[in-house]
Order: structure tokens, then sequence, then C-alpha cells
């Protein structure tokens, strides 16, 4: 079934409404609804005094119109009585100091006594709801995220050390500690990286925020347990928060759950320039079915004008159905709508949901209705219809954390970086996955390697593995500097990659905030006009390479930037700077060629085409983001299924933030 729902909080309600709102959820058209993930205080109001009549009532309410249950464990936020518990729960900032009580997410994952309270709660409310059939799965904590560097930290994270090093005087080895004598003789002399003018060593630094991510991939898992062992036909998820969220290893946090949600706010926006960048959306709804390679849910899509302390832009009419379908069209199979009536009280007073603080239905719950009413159509036809992508992105976590720790130079950004390269070949309405060095690449003619820069031998052979059985593999900038440890490699760039490159780095230049190079390229190659070369350029030295572009500014004018080396039975390019989304969407044509990857359709940037696969069949989305009527041509003949018009051929409209799903007719 396609889950269609709203974040409910019917605490924060008369229970006199309740019926009410139910009443016109169900002629919504929803089916689902999430609860209680921030209700500990009602759940408990005091230690081991649990009270979940109240939600039993809401939910027989809501099951009586065929509202399935998404519950949250209430871990997020916990009531004063918890965290009078001891001062040491609160979470320590980098700067030393305790996040104070009065927010949320204020706890240490890492903290024994809000780990035991939290499997108490988790326990009773598994075991209350095991046998209800109402409900369909779990929702963990919300939103992880946020690192503590407090003192059970710092013990937990030499026990992480001594799990991973084993010995100190390997540890010293590979942090080369030996620089301004840090060698460590105790494991407890070894510090949490608090935020002070100087920066830690690179090795512990990058250390110390992959441990931080384990240490809420543990205390989810410790949820985890307690509901597969009470709750075993009940699935579990957690709400992420897509691909801008730089401080979990998400593919680690995704791996113990059943399926990926995460929550997706489009129109943030405070300045009349400021845009909703759709691309920025696809490349969230992309990498959250990349984390398990399987579709999965939006958890929270917005639904009104957010903010906390002054509102966003509202969505404009048309956006709520435009967004809904964009996520469907690169793979949820469940909506859900944050939230379902503005709250009166509280922090998000402001933060809009489907209805307003009146609760009277407005013309976002009627665009929701109508969606509702164009999914009940639907019924299971795209249910579970698979992405098919030639063309990988590779995210790699440790790099991203290892740019936190240096940037290399100011104006990089990794995610930026990434967003760029992704944009680019999105522009190419073709589909992208978005996976890990590690994965298994064979079903890819198309791998890309944004500024992989920490790169383990084991990813090195798969790259290799990658290339020599066909492959195309892009690297930018960056890429192979650092081993494991955070270390720089001992050899010239880019380290490990460079036999399968077929170049290397012979000095690199990083460039001063405004200043551009720029790129010739090579007549032979089908890239029209000149490329900007931005932040960062590596001079290429090869003797084995092709070369593609060469600079043409500065000292290293006319020396290399892009070179194409054929290894094993494929190939592999090397862009020794970074670009901008144009400059990889000029580039991409070209690099899809060499791959043999098909080109979708052509549009201009407003249009994006998605497509969807069950039983053979091919689902065309066509969603258009912008201001203007655009004509897409279609080749072959097609069933519109929103509107139900056959066939269609030739040239098709498509209006201002209108969407068609289009079928092949054979
Ligand atoms: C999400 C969060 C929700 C709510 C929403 C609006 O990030 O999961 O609980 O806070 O943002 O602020």
């Amino acid at each position: 079934m396609f889950y269609f729902g709203v974040d409910y909080y019917p605490e924060h309600w008369p229970e006199e409404r309740w019926s009410y709102d139910a009443d016109l959820m169900a002629e919504a058209g929803f089916n689902i609804a999430r609860l209680g993930e921030f209700a500990w205080s009602r759940f408990e109001p005091s230690e081991g005094n649990y009270d979940f009549g109240w939600l039993d009532r809401a939910i027989e309410i809501l099951s009586d119109r065929e509202i399935r249950i998404v519950l949250g464990t209430p871990t997020a936020s916990a009531p004063p009585w918890v965290m009078a518990k001891s001062p040491e729960m609160f979470r320590m900032l980098p700067n030393g100091s305790r996040v104070p009580y009065g927010h949320r997410r204020e706890y240490c994952p890492n903290n024994p006594t809000y780990i035991d309270l939290s499997k108490r709660i988790v326990s009773a409310l598994a075991e209350h709801y095991a046998e209800r059939l109402e409900i369909t799965g779990w929702q963990i904590d919300n939103e992880f995220g946020d690192r503590c560097y407090c003192p059970i930290c710092a013990a937990a994270f030499h026990a992480w050390l001594r799990d991973r090093y084993g010995t100190l005087p390997i540890l010293n080895q590979v942090w080369g500690t030996a620089f301004w004598s840090h060698e460590y003789t105790d494991w407890n002399q070894i510090p949490t990286p608090l935020a002070d003018a100087n920066p830690h060593n690179p090795g512990l630094a990058l250390d110390f925020k992959r441990f931080a991510s384990d240490s809420y991939v543990a205390f989810q898992k410790m949820q985890i347990d307690i509901l597969r062992g009470k709750c075993p036909g009940h699935l579990i998820t957690h709400n992420f928060m897509g691909f801008k969220y730089p401080k979990l290893d998400y593919f680690d946090l995704a791996r113990d759950l059943d399926f990926v949600s995460w929550d997706n706010y489009l129109r943030m926006q405070w300045t009349i320039n400021d845009g909703v960048d759709s691309r920025a959306a696809a490349l969230g709804h992309d990498t959250m079915r990349g984390l398990k390679g399987r579709n999965f849910w939006v958890m929270e899509q917005q639904s009104g004008g957010g903010g906390w302390e002054c509102v966003s832009v509202s969505p404009r009419p048309g956006e709520i159905r435009l967004w809904t379908y964009q996520a469907i069209a690169h793979g949820a199979d469940g909506i859900i709508y944050f939230r379902w009536r503005t709250n009166r009280f509280g922090a998000e007073q402001y933060w809009h949901g489907v209805l307003d603080h009146h609760g009277i239905p407005g013309h976002r719950y009627e665009e929701i209705k109508r969606i509702g009413k164009e999914i009940r159509n639907l019924g299971e036809t795209l249910v579970g219809a698979r992405i098919e992508s030639d063309v990988a992105l590779l995210l790699s976590y440790d790099s991203r954390f290892s740019f936190q720790v240096q940037q290399g130079n100011p104006d990089f950004d990794y995610g930026e970086h990434f967003q760029d390269v992704y944009s680019g070949f999105a522009q190419q309405n073709i589909s992208v996955d978005v996976v890990q060095p590690l994965d298994d690449l064979d079903k890819y003619r198309l791998v890309i390697a944004p500024a992989l820069h920490v790169v383990s031998d084991a990813v090195a052979e798969n790259l290799k593995r990658f290339v020599q059985g066909c492959g195309v593999l892009v690297f930018s900038a960056r890429c192979g500097v650092k081993d494991v440890a955070n270390a720089v490699v001992d050899r010239q760039l880019p380290g490990v990659l460079s036999e399968m490159c077929g170049t290397v780095v012979e000095e690199y230049d990083s460039l001063p905030t405004g200043v551009e190079n720029e790129l010739e390229v090579d007549h032979g190659i089908p890239i029209e006009g000149a490329i900007a070369a931005k932040y960062w350029c590596d001079v290429l030295k090869t003797d084995q390479a092709r070369v593609v572009a060469r600079y043409t500014r500065n000292y290293y004018a006319g020396k290399p930037a892009i070179t194409l080396n054929n290894f094993g039975d494929g190939k592999v390019v090397y862009l020794g700077t970074f670009g901008e989304e144009a400059t990889y969407a000029s580039i991409a044509p070209w690099l899809m060629s060499l791959a043999g990857v098909e080109t979708g359709i052509n549009t201009s940037r407003a249009i994006e085409v998605g497509v969807r696969i069950k039983n053979d069949k091919r689902f065309l989305f066509i969603l258009n983001h912008g201001a203007k009527d655009e004509v897409i041509k279609l080749d072959k003949q097609y069933h519109d299924l929103l509107t139900d018009i056959k066939p269609i051929t030739g040239d098709i409209h498509v209006a201002p933030l209108d969407v068609k799903i289009l079928i092949e007719i054979a």
C-alpha cells in the first residue's frame, strides 16, 4: 500500500476535537499518522508511572477511519523530571558548556542514566503496543544529530579508540603524534577536540567525528533491539535530514533499520532572491534511497510556511503537490505531511501545518485532499516501483568529516561540490544513485567520486575492480589525499588512485576568494565554451593519459587540468579542479557518452524528468518546477495516469508547478 498521511499531536488538542480531526484526515485520503515522538511527559508523567490510555483512545479514533499508525519513541525530548536526574545528562557543546534545559535534543547519547531511562520508556511502549494491529511501525527518536563532548563521551571515545587501534603505539603511529610531542602513554590522556582557536591533530579530530556518529548508531540500536524483541511484526525507521545533514554517517545509521524516512522542507526562504532549489530536494531523495538501496518514505513533508521566530515564505499553491510527486518520482513509497494543525504553543507556534492555528481547512488542506484522491486512484500502480540508474555518485562520510576538520580551501565545501556535480547530471534528466565507495559498483556504467579525500586500500581496490570491468570513473580534485587516519599520503597525489588515473598531481594551487582560473578544452572533446576552475587547481603531469583540458592562466597556464586514461577495460577521468553546476552540466554529456549512458529527454532546467519501473513498465514523471508553461516532446505514445487521457503523443504542455505521470502504451 502507498502510505499517505500526516504527523499528528493529539496531546496538543482537546480530546473533543479528535474525532473531527480524524474525519478531516480520512476525507483527505490519509491512511497513516505518525504519533507520539515528543510525548514522553504524557507517557510517563513521573518515573515508572505509565499512561498510554490517551494514546489508545486517539489510535482508536484514527483506526476507526482506517488510518494506521507510526509510533515515535519519545527520546528526542525528555521531560524535566528525566533531565533533573543528573546534570551529566546534558550534552556538552564544543566550547565546554552544557546545553541548558528548555529545547529538545539536550541529551548525551552515551549517558548511562539517559540510556537506562530510554530503555524503560521504549520497553513500556513496545510491550503496550506489541499486539496492536493498527501499528505499522516505529520511528526511533527524532532527527538524530549534534555531537556531545562531555567527560562520559571522552571515556567512551577512549574505549572506541582502544577497540579500533588496540595499542597506543599503533594509535601514535597512525596519528603521527610525534608532531609537537603528542605521544600518548595512557588512553585517558587523549582529549576530546573541544573548540578553541587551535586545531587538533586531524587524526584525532576525524576519529572523534566517527565516534560521535557511532554513538547515535549505538543509541538507536539499543532501541531497535528492544522493539525487534517485543514487536517482531512492526517495521522500524528513523527520520533522517536528507543529504544536507553532515554530522552523522547516514549509511551506518540506516544499516539497522527496515527502511529510511526523511524530513523534506524546501521552502525555508527569508529573502526575495531565494528560490526553492528542487535539485537540493532531488539529491535529498536520491541520497535517502541510496542509504539502503531501497525505496523510502518522507516522514515530514512541508505543508506550510516554516519557522520558529519568523515565518518563511509559505508554499505557493501547487508546490505541496509538486513536492509530493517529486518524492514519489525519486522512490518514495510513503508521504507524511508535517504537521496536522499549527500549534498554538511552544517553539513551533510558527511552523505551519496542513491546518492553521484556527483548525479550519484552507487551500493547503484542499491541495492535499486533491493529492489524496489522485493517490487513491493510482492505487498500487506505483508502490514498490524501482529506480534504475546507470550513474552513481560516491558519498563518503569519511571525506565529508575530514573536510570538516580541514577544508583545504576556505571557499570549498564538500556538500556544495557534491550538490553541484549531482545537479549537473540531474540536468540531463537521467536517474542518479548515491552510494558508498565500498558498495558493489558493477551495475553502473559511470561512477563519479566528488572530492573523495579519504581513501582506504579497500576502496581503491573496489574502484579499480569497477574500472577494470569496463566502468568509467570520474574523480574531481582533492581525491586520494588522505589515508583512513586522516594523514596525508606519502606519495604523489592522487595517492593510491594515481595508477588508475595514469596521472599525478605535480603541484597544486589553492585559489584566493574571488579568483578563478579557466580551462581550455581539447578540440576533439565535445564540451562547449570555456570552463571556469574554482577554489583549487591541481597541476597534472602525465605520460600515459590523454590531456583533455589545460589551464589558461597563472604560472601553470598550458599545463594539464583534466586527463582521461584507459585502465583495464574501462576509463578514468581526473578533473583537477572544481566547477559549478553549469560546469558539470556541460561535461556530463561527454562523460555519459564515454560510458555509453543514454541521455534523458532534453528539457529546460525548470523541468525534472524521473522514471520508475515496475513489472517492465516504465512510469515517466514530468515535473515543472518553473513559472512558465513548458512544452516537452514525446517520442512515443503515452497514457496520462493522473488525467486518464490517452493516447498522448508529440508535444505535451506542462503548466507551472504541474506534474504528469505517463505510462507508455505498447
Ligand atoms: C523537523 C522535526 C520536527 C519539527 C520540524 C519543524 O526537523 O523533525 O519535529 O521540529 O522540523 O521544525
